[in-house]
């Protein structure tokens, strides 16, 4: 499905630049990226890029990083591990949100555009604000919650099973592919959750260890934070580490019903 849906403060002007490849180059891939600099006054646009990809890495990270150092010093992306770890470098690549470090330039057909996370403010160019975001991820209290001694006086320990139960949460690199894909989040992101909080937030409702259970679930018993989630599945068919936030937002649904019971 696709998802492309602009940033929220998007007019595109038609005035883009188009930056050449070397003279000579063979294997030549477009990349249409969207640009814009608050601080210049200018409605955001499109630059197109020629890249000669026989002379660069396979990832869309490895482009971006040519056309940096190469083409046009003024274009802005986040990236660091370059991996798949730290969550950096999600944007949406060809109508899709993912990782750039880990989508191969081959995957997209033709043309490649590529714009920020959709729906969420633009710093600049493809650098989307996370500050709600973090200040959302801060208000789950994303730490284990105790109020009794360790057993051992040291450790808090898990059976093999109950730390089975973290599987599928706790790869979360917090990148915000899911949340910025989700049509219940672009609408309702002031007091919705979205599904990469939710998924946090389920990952400590899980931990045998912690014991604030009910307080967590206090916490996300309201129409808007928990309850904004309508099962659309965008979250899960995005997320670049394969993990499923809808499936936790449904697990914490049923603890708040039986709990109830
Ligand atoms: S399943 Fe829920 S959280 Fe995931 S995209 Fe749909 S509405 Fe959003
Ligand atoms: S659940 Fe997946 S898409 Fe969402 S923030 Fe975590 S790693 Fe990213
Ligand atoms: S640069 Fe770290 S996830 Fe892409």
């Amino acid at each position: 499905m696709a998802e492309f849906t602009l940033p929220k403060n998007s007019k595109i002007s038609s005035k883009g630049k188009v930056h050449h490849a070397p003279e000579g180059a063979s294997r030549v891939k477009k990349f249409k990226i969207y640009r814009y600099d608050p601080d210049a006054g200018e409605n955001p646009r499109y630059d197109t890029y020629m890249v000669d990809l026989d002379d660069c890495g396979p990832m869309i990270l490895d482009a971006l990083i040519k056309i940096k150092s190469e083409q046009d010093s003024t274009l802005t992306f986040r990236r660091s591990c370059r991996e798949g770890i730290c969550g950096s470098c999600s944007m949406n690549l060809d109508g899709k949100n993912g990782l750039a470090c880990t989508t191969a330039i081959e995957d997209i057909k033709g043309t490649i555009r590529i714009t920020p996370l959709p729906h969420m403010e633009v710093i600049k160019d493809l650098v989307p604000d996370f500050t709600h975001f973090y200040a959302q991820y801060a208000s789950i209290q994303p730490w284990l919650k105790t109020v009794t001694p360790p057993p051992s006086g040291k450790e808090r320990l898990q059976s093999p099973k109950q730390r089975e139960q973290l599987d599928g949460l706790y790869e979360c690199i917090l990148c915000a592919c899911c949340s910025s894909s989700c049509p219940s989040y672009w609408w309702n992101s002031d007091r919705f959750l979205g599904p990469a909080i939710l998924l946090q937030a389920y990952r400590w409702l899980a931990d045998s260890r912690d014991e604030m259970t009910g307080e967590r679930l206090d916490e996300l018993e309201d129409p808007f934070r928990l309850y904004r989630c309508h099962t659309i599945m965008n979250c899960a068919n995005v997320c670049p580490k394969g993990l499923n936030p809808a499936k936790a937002i449904a697990e914490t649904k049923k603890m708040m019903v039986e709990r109830a019971i």
